[in-house]
């Protein structure tokens, strides 16, 4: 029975421990490249002592941004400032992860301090979004996009893979590709916001093409030896959760005899309509369900209750290693914490650097 400061391996890459740091957005780039923000806020997650750091949703193109102020690869300035936040995750003994995004009907909104809504056409730091069908997500974000052409979607697969290929050379040993949470992938696999009549829209075969084509053109690309992972929206809450969850399944199936090495199960949000269950460890019974029925190792974040509640998880083998995001922002050495709260004391030693552990081991 695996705990959460056990190590995990996956491929040729080696966990330290089960705690991983989900993606965060922080809106801090200019013109898509990190700035000294991302370097202290990453160096930091690391040096806290979890296993893997997975770098925020990063843009593949202008276009796919969330916000104007988005990470972006998708040119060597950008993948020239990631280069020393790296080297810092490294240096701290965390793995370096990066999440490749396109905000597809999602894109060209305002920083989330500033209103979190679209910005309208026209307006500076707006551009007009892109998705598989010219139909609005509502509410805040009410601008309807532009359909998208078949070509257009070869050329965002292509920028996928050319910042997957830059991710490789920078050094990052972890790819996650971004599926879930009503950005473009979503937007394929959904019936919300995908209504083409052409081999990307209909069946769920074919709403699912442009996610195993994109995993598909990646895998070629990414080394075999390094893990090539998707976040994944299995369920929408919108009352076709069965029918959702059932297909996610199949779908996931298919991307493993793609290539695909581990899922981050995580939720549609793509419809404001939505009517989620929020609470601790709410989705951990799903992720098990789709873990179990697919194979794959695995995750999911969303709640996770505090390190009784993630070390549990992890025991019961309802997922492989817990995902954590807002728990990161409060408190960057979670780890320790957890491994107190665990009464691991010595793993609690084993997550901090020296300079840290030696004093906080007298600290009472
Ligand atoms: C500030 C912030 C930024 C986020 N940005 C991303 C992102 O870039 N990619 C992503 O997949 N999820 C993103 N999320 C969602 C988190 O990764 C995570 O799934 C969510 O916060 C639930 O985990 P938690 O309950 O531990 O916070 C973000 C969440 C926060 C709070």
């Amino acid at each position: 029975m695996a705990t959460l400061f056990d190590p995990y391996s996956l491929k040729d890459v080696a966990l330290r421990n089960r705690i991983v740091v989900s993606p965060m957005c922080q809106y801090m780039s200019q013109e898509g490249v990190a700035t000294d923000w991302h370097q202290v806020h990453y160096a930091a997650l690391a040096r806290g002592g979890a296993a893997l750091v997975i770098v925020e949703a990063t843009a593949v193109s202008p276009e796919g941004r969330i916000t104007w102020a988005d990470a972006g690869l998708w040119n060597d300035r950008q993948a020239e400032a990631l280069v020393p936040i790296v080297e810092s995750i490294k240096t701290w003994g965390a793995v370096p992860g990066i999440q490749l995004a396109h905000a597809g009907r999602k894109a060209s909104a305002n920083r989330p301090w500033e209103g979190d809504d679209h910005i309208p056409e026209g307006q500076p730091n707006s551009w007009t979004p892109l998705a598989p069908s010219a139909i609005a997500f509502g509410a805040n974000l009410p601008r309807i996009p532009r359909e998208l052409t078949v070509e257009e979607i070869a050329r965002i697969q292509s920028d996928v893979v050319q910042a997957a290929e830059r991710a490789r050379d920078i050094g990052f040993e972890w790819l996650q590709l971004h599926f879930a949470h009503g950005y473009l992938a979503q937007n394929f696999w959904s019936t919300w916001s995908n209504k083409r009549t052409d081999q990307y829209g209909g069946s769920a075969e074919n709403r699912g093409r442009y996610l195993l084509e994109t995993l598909n053109d990646v895998r070629h690309v990414w080394p075999e030896r390094l893990p090539l992972t998707a976040r994944f929206g299995v369920v929408e809450f919108d009352g076709q959760d069965e029918q959702m969850i059932s297909d996610s399944i199949d779908l996931l199936n298919k991307m493993k005899l793609e290539g695909l090495d581990s899922v981050d199960v995580s939720i549609g949000f793509n419809t404001p309509t939505a009517k989620i269950p929020w609470g601790p460890n709410f989705l951990a019974d799903i992720a098990a369900r789709v873990l179990k029925e697919t194979g794959l190792p695995g995750t999911t974040s969303w709640f996770i209750d505090g390190p009784k509640g993630a070390d549990d998880l992890i025991r019961s083998g309802k997922i492989d290693f817990a995902t954590l995001a807002r728990p990161f922002l409060a408190n960057p050495h979670w780890p320790y914490y957890a491994a107190k709260e665990l009464g691991m004391e010595q793993s609690a030693q084993m997550t901090l650097p020296p300079p840290y552990a030696h004093w906080l081991a007298r600290y009472r």
